[in-house]
């Protein structure tokens, strides 16, 4: 029987969405108040959703523990508190949207993750706001 389960997590960072190559009109015009050039701060709240066959000795499809470990690693150490341009490598040169930041947090899971399960994160930049991301 396949079923999925979900785990949330939660952070607080900041950014500033913008290209170099554009002048800072440009920047505001495409990304609005997230181009402020003196960053700001979002509270982000991430759903993960792992999906897999139920273990018939053990009921479970996943040690929940295991999960929370493995976002508390890859995701709230990595990112809480950080500023994402200037303190995490992968948004050195990748605009820290919602989208790539769900990107990224997929792809730090999927690497410790028992291969034998799906991933998908659900990224809230605000309440209202929200991407998912599968690997696909
Ligand atoms: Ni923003």
């Amino acid at each position: 029987m396949r079923i999925t389960a979900h785990r949330k997590a939660h952070f607080n960072a900041a950014h500033r969405l913008y290209r170099a190559d554009w002048d800072d009109a440009k920047n505001m015009q495409i990304f609005g108040k997230c181009s402020n050039p003196n960053f700001h701060g979002h509270n982000y709240d991430l759903t993960v959703s792992v999906s897999g066959e139920i273990d018939p000795e053990t009921g479970f499809l996943i040690d929940l523990k295991i999960l929370k470990d493995i976002i508390k690693a890859e995701v709230e150490d990595y990112l809480d508190h950080k500023n994402l341009n200037l303190e995490v490598p992968e948004f050195k040169t990748l605009n820290p949207t919602a989208e790539n930041i769900a990107v990224v947090i997929h792809q730090k899971i999927k690497a410790v993750l028992d291969p034998k399960f799906d991933l998908e994160i659900t990224l809230y930049e605000t309440p209202r706001n929200f991407v998912t991301y599968k690997g696909e």
